[in-house]
């Protein structure tokens, strides 16, 4: 949970083998921008590094010691009610929380690197997302993409202008696994797949930290929620998770073990109970799975007030207790309370604690900001801050991501792309004209943003273009957070203004040559404490929707929202649906080129679409019944609803269409460690330039488990010209056929059968099949 006190913005808070990608037009941009002009700080040799630490660790006293241990929030911190400043001046503090203001961020450090007795910089740790100025699309709208470069390029751009207004550590990346879209905090992550999961963890680790800690004009990064937080329970938020070992490992840790491979400096404990333990007082999570099995190097934060919570979760008995338990289970630090500072040097004193779990604790720290080059280099760039944030590239730049992020779900009969010769437009929808919930969830400093309405006016400046909101939706229960901090909660528009607002959006649909129409969610509808029980368009959307549909007038959806929203009454009646997520701080630009056909859209669902609440949790990798799945007879799964998903996972259209074909494996046969080389083409056959994500799933036949019907082992998005022909490449190696095996109780790589599956979705066609032998 968010501490109120601290809330301070607008938002609450394998390496499998990565697929080939191609450069994008946008890394190029960014990287010929900023990028390449930074040379990493040489890496520091392990022996070095230890070295520092240990002389540092000689000269500390325990309560310095549990300093480091501690993140302290913006605010007056009890029971004394010291400042910030004074804890940091007497070395009481590791790390502060939610500060984005730079002179503060750099007095602070200045205390700390000048007046504190030991001068151990701090780290400022703050939820540095999908941007930081310059928006990109929210995370569940970046793995849309498809595009690794593009998110790395992305979370470069962030970090870059992070870490020149002080910031030095974002809590990112979110890689919790979501095949439940009632978990408002699928908008945070890249959807319901480990190995595009795993892609994008890796991506936004090497974004945000570049190649090695310490890459100048990068940032820390923070791998969370370890782990398994997106199986919460009915999709409620913080709510308890069972997950049975095999799923963990092949599906929930996937992404987290890329980020660690990719060199992830901390790893953040979640809140809730995993299989009865809560994860931040979890030893077997911390210390088993994260340090032995994953390998991971870094120290692990807790989310806030996580080890404080322990009591709440009753596994704790006090807060003594919660300290202990969270430094006995491997939580280096504890955010934003005061549970380590009040405690931890009793529980040395009396012998509960060993000193040299206090110590092994600080060495981690420590180790992390010598690698950083903290103590070199401890402040941020306020100089050139105005300027980095004001780059008109990084803004360029999220208009480009922000058009490779959109899905086009539906356009039948070629409704898209709109013609510029359109004489009026009606656009209609509660948030049409937003330059606020555009930005999505999770924003740091004010920027402006471009509206849809800004955008069309910019997109057609001679156009009449008719604004009508036509209703409202609103929270029915205000964030947790809102309420401590005395925020009011926006009433809902009462019943008979939102029916005037609907005749109003009819009337204007009826004047109008064409109706955009704008459904989906406020922004603070998704993210963290804002799940939801039902999909349906919130507020009087859906009932607006239909009646605007019925004026017959030609109707295009786009929707900015989070999460997969129950659209299948508009899936039959709405001719083109646009999904654009949200899309940041170029949005409404990016929309209008999409719509208007300057940029043919090119993203790909990493989720399953449900029909209806009822169908979720969905997810496209789940395992086969006793009926078979091709069956016409067999494949309904309930008596009252079809079982497969609106869309199905890795689904998008284009305004060309794509054919696959000449699917070809190099060899039949390969052994256990040997690879396969699969290769396939495909060809633009429409007759304008568009991408293709082209997919390859894998299923073995048979094992000592159930596997999967179908799993994503390789992807690339590549851009093809009209007619144009392009042979993509895959391997099927140890790293992609591996799973882990609840009878080996192991990694395992099975003599069996496996066929493959190259496309556009993950209901790609064309097959072939191969053996591994004994
Ligand atoms: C709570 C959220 O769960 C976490 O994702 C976030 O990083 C922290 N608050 C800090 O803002």
């Amino acid at each position: 949970m968010l501490n109120a006190r601290f809330a301070t913005t607008a938002s609450p808070c394998l390496r499998s083998r990565v697929p080939r990608f191609v450069l994008s037009f946008f890394a190029l941009l960014f990287s010929a921008a900023s990028i390449a002009q930074q040379s990493p700080a040489a890496a520091l040799g392990d022996g070095e590094v230890n070295q520092r630490v240990e002389s540092l660790l000689q000269q500390m006293t325990l309560q310095e010691k549990i300093g480091q241990l501690t993140q302290i929030g913006p605010d007056p911190v009890a029971p004394e009610n010291l400042q910030p400043e004074d804890l940091i001046r007497k070395g009481q503090a590791g790390s502060v929380l939610w500060t984005i203001d730079s002179a503060r961020i750099e007095r602070m450090q200045e205390i700390a690197v000048k007046e504190s007795r030991l001068k151990i910089p701090l780290l400022f740790g703050y939820d540095v997302i999908h941007g930081y100025k310059n928006l990109f699309p929210v995370p569940i709208g970046m793995a849309s993409s498809w595009d690794p470069a593009l998110v790395e390029s992305a979370q470069a751009m962030a970090a870059h202008e992070a870490s020149v207004a002080g910031i030095n550590w974002t809590f990112g990346p979110m890689v919790d696994i979501a095949r439940d879209p009632r978990w408002g905090r699928i908008v945070e992550g890249a959807g319901e797949d480990p190995y595009l999961g795993a892609a994008m963890a890796r991506a936004q680790v090497l974004g945000f930290q570049g190649p090695r800690l310490g890459t100048p004009h990068r940032v820390l990064g923070s791998v969370k929620h370890f782990a398994g937080y997106g199986a919460a329970e009915g999709g409620r938020d913080y709510d308890a998770c069972y997950i049975p070992e095999e799923l963990f490992r092949n599906v929930y840790l996937r992404p987290f073990a890329a980020a660690i491979e990719a060199g992830v400096g901390t790893a953040m404990s979640a809140y809730m109970d995993l299989n009865d333990v809560p994860a931040s007082g979890n030893r077997w999570l911390l210390q088993d799975v994260l340090r032995r099995d994953l390998g991971f190097r870094g120290f692990v934060v807790s989310d806030a007030w996580a080890v404080h919570s322990l009591v709440a979760h009753g596994y704790a008995r006090d807060f003594a207790d919660a300290a202990y338990r969270g430094l006995v289970a491997g939580v280096d630090m504890d955010m934003g309370s005061e549970t380590y500072l009040q405690n931890v040097a009793k529980l040395v004193e009396s012998g509960k604690l060993p000193a040299a779990r206090v110590d092994q604790m600080v060495r981690e720290v420590l180790a992390i900001k010598i690698r950083m080059g903290l103590f070199e280099n401890p402040y941020g760039d306020p100089a050139s801050k105005d300027k980095v944030l004001n780059d008109p590239q990084h803004r360029a730049a999220t208009r480009v991501a922000a058009q490779r992020c959109m899905a086009l779900l539906r356009n039948e009969n070629g409704a898209l792309p709109l013609k510029k010769t359109l004489g009026s437009i009606a656009l209609i929808g509660p948030i049409a004209d937003s330059t606020e919930e555009i930005k999505g969830s999770w924003t740091v400093e004010e920027g402006p943003a471009v509206s849809v309405l800004e955008g069309l006016h910019n997109k057609l400046p001679n156009a009449r273009i008719e604004f009508v909101r036509g209703g409202d939706m609103q929270r029915l229960f205000p964030l947790p957070w809102d309420a401590m901090l005395g925020k009011k909660a926006t009433p809902p528009m009462p019943e008979a203004e939102m029916k005037k607002e609907v005749e109003k959006a009819v009337e204007a649909a009826k004047r109008a040559d064409t109706v955009v129409l704008v459904l989906g969610e406020r922004a603070f509808m998704t993210g963290e404490a804002a799940s939801r029980a039902s999909l349906a368009l919130p507020g009087n959307q859906q009932q607006l929707l239909e009646a605007v549909v019925a004026t017959g007038k030609p109707v295009v959806l786009v929707l900015l929202n989070g999460r997969p929203l129950d659209i299948a009454w508009a899936a039959e009646h709405v001719p083109a649906i646009l999904e654009a997520w949200y899309p940041g701080t170029e949005g409404g630009n990016a929309i209008a080129d999409v719509l208007f056909g300057d940029v043919n859209p090119g993203a790909k669902l990493p989720v399953s679409w449900p029909r209806t609440t009822g169908q979720v949790p969905i997810y496209y990798n789940h395992n086969l019944t006793q009926s078979p799945e091709d069956d016409p007879t067999f494949t309904s799964l309930y008596a009252d609803f079809a079982t497969a998903p609106l869309y199905p996972f890795g689904y998008g259209l284009s305004y060309t269409t794509f054919g696959f074909s000449r699917l070809q494996l190099d060899r039949k046969q390969i052994g256990a460690s040997g690879t396969v080389q699969v290769s396939v083409d495909v060809e633009n056959q429409g007759p304008v330039a568009g991408d293709e994500v082209v997919q390859l799933y894998i299923h073995q036949r048979a094992g000592s488990a159930s596997r999967p019907v179908r799993e994503l082992k390789g992807f690339e998005r590549v851009a093809l010209a009209p007619g144009e022909k392009k042979t993509v490449h895959f391997s099927l190696g140890k790293d992609e056929l591996k799973f882990w095996s609840p009878q080996a109780r192991a990694w395992v790589v099975e003599p069996e059968e496996f066929d493959v599956w190259v496309g556009g979705d993950s209901k790609a066609p064309l097959h072939a099949e191969f053996k591994v032998g004994q």
